[in-house]
């Protein structure tokens, strides 16, 4: 018997280092890179958690000339990604260091990007848009969470309520560099709300339709593999830097799944509840995950029943059906997110019932997302997951 594999084109980060303690390495890679002068790019949280403070120590310590932005928000709307160009650009600076959550590594790749390669925003809005050439480029990530390192993808908030992509490979670093002691004073409830965000991805990378395949799966599983079994310690003991180096690499791993093999419904449901009700990211997609999977379980039971195991742990239990086990799965991701005190309800965050439908229809923007769901939705579809989860 032959086993079957589906062609793939797979890209990705170029070199990861995973250690506690690995911002240490960053002169070393910045050598190698030929840096002379380095933009690092975050946000003043980071600054709050002492965490900027501790890589300045690192790049003072190695000799390396550098300046900072700082000024990163959450979603980065076009002004602040084009105040962080500006600065590269007035600064000179020939390379990029992205240090923070998603938005300020999405940031940090778009300005790499830009500064080198003249291009302007929405000329590289897209898929495969993008000429290039970039600066040399390093990402840091202090949430284990999107998994932006390992992506060719950068999110900019264009409106009051919108979004849009940039799709391309010149985005993923050189260097991605996972050291847990920056996460080890996440606050718990971001520790969650992130954590879900990276089993999602690895979750909808596994059951996505189109681009699937062997690697895609293989990073998938592994990755939820080491989410599944630390998320409730990382979010629950901090300090816990075994369970917090696994949430990294986990989530480093779940994003270079879904880079390969995109995601769907559970995003696509969860982006009007971002751009409408200010809702961080991972949380959207914890508060429509169990309803989309329930949804999907129709057309991936046997994808969930194969995952089940691996996200459920000693709480699996065998069925004779894989549609009796991918249910249970279900039931155990709603007790996850219990677990992990996340809120559950959209009436719980200022939503009324009446907004449900404004956000079926926006949702249905959303179709570079929602070709990729196993099962195919629909603007009333959308609206049943929103009364489901509200
Ligand atoms: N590029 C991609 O592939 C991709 C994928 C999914 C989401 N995104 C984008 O990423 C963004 C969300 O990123 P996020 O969820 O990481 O949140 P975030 O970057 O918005 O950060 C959330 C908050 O956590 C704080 N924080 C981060 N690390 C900390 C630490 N170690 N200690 C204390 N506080 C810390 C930050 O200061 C910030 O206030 C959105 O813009 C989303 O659109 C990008
Ligand atoms: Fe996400």
């Amino acid at each position: 018997m032959t086993a079957s594999v589906n062609d793939f084109v797979f890209n990705t980060t170029k070199s990861v280092i995973n250690a506690p303690g690995s911002i240490g390495e960053i002169g070393k890679c910045a050598r190698q890179l030929g840096i002379h002068k380095l933009l690092l790019i975050s946000d003043p949280g980071i600054i709050a958690a002492g965490l900027l403070r501790q890589l300045e120590q690192q790049l003072n310590a190695q000799g390396l000339n550098y300046c900072c932005f700082t000024e990163i928000v959450a979603d980065p709307p076009e002004q602040v990604v084009m105040a962080a160009l500006a600065q590269a650009k007035a600064e000179g600076v020939d390379g990029i260091i992205g240090f923070g959550g998603g938005s300020s590594l999405d940031t940090a790749k778009l300005v790499a990007l830009l500064a080198k390669s003249g291009e302007s925003l929405a000329d590289v809005y897209g898929v495969d848009r993008a000429a290039g050439p970039r600066l040399p480029l390093m990402l840091i990530p202090t949430t284990a969470g999107t998994g932006s390192e390992a992506t060719a993808v950068a999110i900019v908030t264009t409106g009051e309520t919108t979004k849009m992509g940039v799709v391309s490979p010149l985005l993923l670093p050189d260097v991605a560099i996972l050291d847990a002691e920056l996460t080890l004073g996440l606050p718990a409830h971001i520790t969650a709300a992130t954590g879900i965000d990276a089993m999602v991805h690895a979750i909808e990378a596994y059951t996505s339709k189109h681009k699937k395949n062997l690697y895609s799966d293989l990073l998938a599983k592994q990755a939820l593999q080491l989410m599944a079994s630390n998320i409730v310690q990382a979010s629950n003991n901090g300090t816990d830097l075994a369970a917090r180096q696994a949430m990294l690499l986990g989530a480093f791993l779940a994003g270079q799944a879904f880079a390969n093999a995109p995601v769907a419904a559970v995003h696509a449901l969860a982006y009007p509840l971002g751009g409408h009700f200010h809702i961080p990211h991972g949380l959207s997609n914890s508060l429509v995950l169990p309803h989309v999977m329930r949804f999907n379980l129709s057309a991936c039971h046997a994808h969930y029943a194969e995952l089940a195991p691996i996200i459920m742990g000693a709480e699996f239990i065998p069925h004779s059906s894989s549609e009796a086990v991918a249910s249970e799965l279900v039931k155990y991701i709603e007790r996850l997110i219990g677990r992990l005190k996340l809120p559950t309800h959209l009436r719980d965050m200022n939503i009324a019932e009446q907004d449900l439908p404004m956000l079926a229809a926006d949702a249905m923007l959303q179709e570079r997302l929602l070709i990729n769901n196993p099962r195919e939705v629909n603007e009333a579809d959308a609206l049943d997951i929103y009364r489901a989860a509200f």
